[in-house]
């Protein structure tokens, strides 16, 4: 287990490479073609830092993570739920990740992939840009993870982050740089970026590059006092 990071197992693989896993929560079932190791009577998925931003941030150094055992998470953006997947497992069954996807095809995808195998995952096809139209599903939450790659992108946390996360809660937001403002340099954007979620009450706590797992993305790491 990594001894920073609750519920993130850390695998020396044979060729003396280094590769991050979490334990399966659906036995058997692979969520994108991840490969699953036996270890010690549990089974592990190994979790790809070239598909998942918050693995690649991981494995870039960052040391703090909100994700443990039992925890609530709304997470904006699943896409077909790699990353969501590992949340799910890092949560457990005790814990809930409320995942909001737009796309009404990317969410049939998830329902097939993450969902029908998880009873801690709660699918929400909705528009994260406007949160009170999940009101009725989601409630209090521990944390916010966000990658939706949206300009306005904080303001998108912000919002979100009035509804639904408690007093001292934290945020994950993955950010495309240029898919925000295309005439800026990434630097600028996360400056900017920044600058929103302070207004909006986060304290920033970490800021990682996560090049060259994801080139021009940075994960950023806040929490709401
Ligand atoms: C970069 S992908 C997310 C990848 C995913 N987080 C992962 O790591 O597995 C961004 C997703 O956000 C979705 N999205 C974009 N804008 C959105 C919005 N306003 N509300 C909900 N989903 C949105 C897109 O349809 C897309 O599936």
């Amino acid at each position: 287990m990594h001894e920073d990071i609750s519920g993130v197992y850390v695998v020396e693989m044979d060729d003396g490479s280094i590769r991050l896993a979490t334990r399966n929560l659906a036995p058997g079932i692979k969520v994108y073609g991840e490969t699953l190791l036996q270890h010690g009577g549990v089974e592990l998925r190994l979790w790809d830092a070239y598909r998942s931003k918050l693995a690649a941030a991981f494995m870039k150094g960052l040391k703090t993570s909100p994700l443990r055992d039992g925890i609530k998470v709304l997470y904006l953006g699943v896409a077909s739920g790699t990353t969501c997947s590992h949340v799910s497992d890092i949560v457990g069954n005790d814990g809930r990740v409320y995942g909001v996807e737009f796309s009404p095809r990317v969410m049939r995808e998830f329902l097939e992939r993450v969902a029908k195998y998880r009873r801690n995952v709660i699918p929400i096809l909705a528009d994260a840009r406007l949160p009170t139209e999940y009101a009725h599903l989601v409630e209090e939450v521990d944390v916010i993870y966000q990658d939706v790659a949206q300009p306005y992108q904080s303001k998108i946390l912000v919002d979100n982050a009035d509804f639904y996360l408690k007093k001292g809660g934290w945020a994950f937001l993955a950010i495309k740089a240029r898919s925000i403002d295309v005439t800026k340099e990434p630097s600028e954007v996360y400056k900017r970026e920044v600058e929103t979620l302070k207004d909006g009450g986060f304290e920033i706590v970490h800021v990682v590059h996560l090049e060259p797992y994801d080139v021009d993305h940075a994960m950023i790491l806040a929490r709401r006092t």
